[in-house]
């Protein structure tokens, strides 16, 4: 389906200077991996995520929540970025200033080649100890599920955010940081529910930024932008990159 883009935001988009991006679970839908909340095809109408995306529920049970993130991990594995994580490189490359900030762990951004890219709730490829919280990059392949620390002897874990955890300091600083200085602030493929992510546009709002959001629904998020675009990223992305910056030839 082709969209048309009200000249205004083409022309924002031209002129901006220091542009955020914030993606979540829908960016990566055209991929073929489930967003969380969808009712039907979301990752949590089948299973229960506090039952599983919890410390106390690996506590409880390490080797199902070990083998739900090994198949994720095998999902994502499988997964290939769609053009709406290409534009993204593509509209970056554009600009003088552009922050990438994800809530997804499925490392398609880098894949399709976003260079920089801020993981607010970590990457499923990485594992790391439970008990010492480092990354882990090898262990000895044994039958016991979790694998064990080579170091300490801990349970390994996968290197994502659970709920009832906070962020990566890092990641979460360069974050508001970009947010408090960003002049166009775009948030795609997010139901905007889960903190502290919702607040990064409205911490763009406050300092002047125009806010463009992209998803085929609206969103708790949706009163406060300049510009919904409703639509798959996929589709949406590519075209508006396009717009404003016509292919040479
Ligand atoms: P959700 O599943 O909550 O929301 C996905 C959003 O993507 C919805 O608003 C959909 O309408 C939208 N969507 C679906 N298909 C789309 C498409 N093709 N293009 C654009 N948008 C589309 O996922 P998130 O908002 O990412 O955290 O969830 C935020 C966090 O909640 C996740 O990072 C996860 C979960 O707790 C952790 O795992 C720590």
């Amino acid at each position: 389906m082709s969209h048309i883009f009200p000249p205004s935001l083409i022309e924002t988009l031209q002129s901006a200077r220091r542009v955020v991006v914030l993606t979540g679970a829908g960016i990566s839908a055209e991929s073929g991996i489930p967003t969380f909340r969808e009712a039907q095809t979301g990752l949590w109408a089948k299973y229960d995520p506090m039952t599983l995306a919890t410390p106390q529920a690996f506590r409880q049970n390490p080797r199902l929540v070990w083998e739900w993130y090994a198949w994720r991990r095998k999902l994502v594995s499988q997964a290939r970025p769609n053009p709406g994580h290409y534009a993204l490189v593509e509209m970056a490359n554009h600009l003088p200033h552009f922050t990438l900030i994800t809530q997804n762990v499925d490392n398609l951004h880098q894949i399709a080649g976003s260079s920089y890219v801020l993981e607010l709730h970590g990457n499923i490829a990485r594992s790391k100890c439970f008990a010492e919280n480092v990354v882990i990059s090898s262990w000895p392949e044994t039958d016991e599920l979790p694998p064990r620390c080579p170091h300490c002897g801990g349970l390994l874990r996968p290197d994502v955010v659970w709920f009832g955890e906070s962020l990566p300091s890092e990641p979460l600083d360069g974050a508001f940081a970009a947010a408090s200085t960003a002049d166009l602030f775009f948030t795609i493929g997010t139901s905007g529910l889960v903190q502290p992510a919702a607040s990064l546009p409205l911490l763009a709002r406050q300092v002047g930024a125009i806010l463009i959001e992209i998803n085929p629904q609206t969103t708790p998020l949706t009163d406060q932008m300049d510009y919904h675009l409703s639509g798959p990223a996929g589709e949406i992305l590519p075209q508006l990159v396009a717009a404003a910056w016509p292919p040479k030839g």
